[in-house]
């Protein structure tokens, strides 16, 4: 019976396990009620009397060890569990950050601004609810002037002088009046017109107006410029210029751009032409600077305006312009990583 005694002792000192359901069945296997422990304590009136103080001090001994082994079995399972922690796997890679994404207009204008930049033109921006004076007046479009049709206004019911500007060439007025040439100057914003909202227009849009006074600037210096600022944007080399009529300048053209008839794409939206008007532009009228007090002898400029929506259109084969109102996120996150 001693040597039983000893070698569950040795296997309780060699017991060792990870799993706290294999340290329960140990432990009861030992210290549970039916266990080794109970039946050799029971067994203990058996034992001949001259063995008992072996036998007694060896089975204490046992169930020490038994009780030091199942605490410290214990512990180590606790401190184990606390390292694991929530039971994530530590060693696996983080979640991305959420990125957000910019509004294809607002690269677009961003793209713009950049390239104008960098030749010198500075950024400047007027109020989207404007005065007839800047919006018409001043540049050339006196009250009943057939060409206000052009534009089809949203008035502003409290004060007939108040409108929503029809397009940015308010801003050049303001802009001259604050400033003496030299002047190059874009300006970006929010126009408002009356229109049917249709996949190529809308009651709102944005349009980037250009510009520059100075002695001497030509019709060649705005050639150049916008020649300039189409290889820059679209990487496309061939322009020409239409004449056409706007009351704030002369000579009028509206510019198109080459765009090429490679694909299917280019072919519908060319209508087949290969060409794509994307500005209007001409010389500032004189009439223009004088309203401005700037001496229409000693200068001159040029003055063009683009539609963003359009540009952008062109840019991302983007084919409606409502779409850029609709805030979807299928639209929008196509944007992530673009500058
Ligand atoms: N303001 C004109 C429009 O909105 C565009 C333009 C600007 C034309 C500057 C010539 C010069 O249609």
């Amino acid at each position: 019976m001693i040597e039983d005694i000893e070698k569950y002792l040795e296997e309780v000192r060699q017991f060792q396990t990870a799993d706290g359901e294999e340290l329960e069945k140990f432990r009861i296997r030992f210290a549970g009620k039916k266990g080794i422990l109970n039946e050799l304590f029971a067994r203990f009136k058996q034992v001949p009397k001259e063995d008992k103080p072996r036998y007694g001090k060896l089975l204490n001994e046992l169930k020490k060890a038994v009780e030091d082994k199942v605490r410290s079995l214990r512990e180590e399972l606790a401190r184990a569990s606390a390292r694991a922690g929530s039971g994530e796997d530590l060693t696996k890679p983080g979640y991305p950050y959420p990125l957000g994404a910019r509004h294809p207009l607002s690269i677009t204008k961003n793209r713009i601004i950049d390239i104008f930049k960098r030749i010198g033109f500075n950024v400047s921006e007027g109020p989207e609810i404007e005065d007839d004076w800047h919006n018409f007046t001043a540049l050339n479009l006196p009250e009943y002037h057939p060409a206000r049709d052009m534009q089809d206004t949203f008035f502003i019911r409290r004060n007939p002088d108040w409108l929503l500007r029809t397009h940015t060439s308010s801003v050049q007025i303001r802009y001259m009046e604050k400033h003496k040439p030299p002047i190059r100057t874009i300006s970006p914003g929010r126009v408002y017109r009356n229109e049917d909202i249709s996949t190529r227009s809308h009651i709102q849009f944005h349009q980037i107006e250009g510009l520059y006074v100075d002695e001497g600037v030509s019709f060649a210096d705005l050639k150049h410029t916008i020649l300039f600022f189409t290889k820059e944007l679209f990487g496309k080399s061939k322009i020409r210029f239409r004449p056409s009529y706007f009351p704030f300048t002369e000579p009028s053209a509206e510019v198109d751009v080459y765009w090429g008839l490679k694909t299917e794409h280019d072919y519908r939206i060319t209508k087949g032409t290969g060409w794509l008007e994307i500005m209007g532009a001409g010389m500032v009228d004189p009439n223009v600077l004088e309203n401005m007090q700037i001496d229409s002898q000693k200068y001159t400029g040029f003055a063009f305006g683009l539609g963003i929506e359009r540009i952008a259109m062109l840019l991302f084969g983007i084919p409606d312009i409502r779409m850029y109102y609709e805030n979807d996120l299928r639209l929008l996150e196509q944007f992530k990583s673009v500058l």
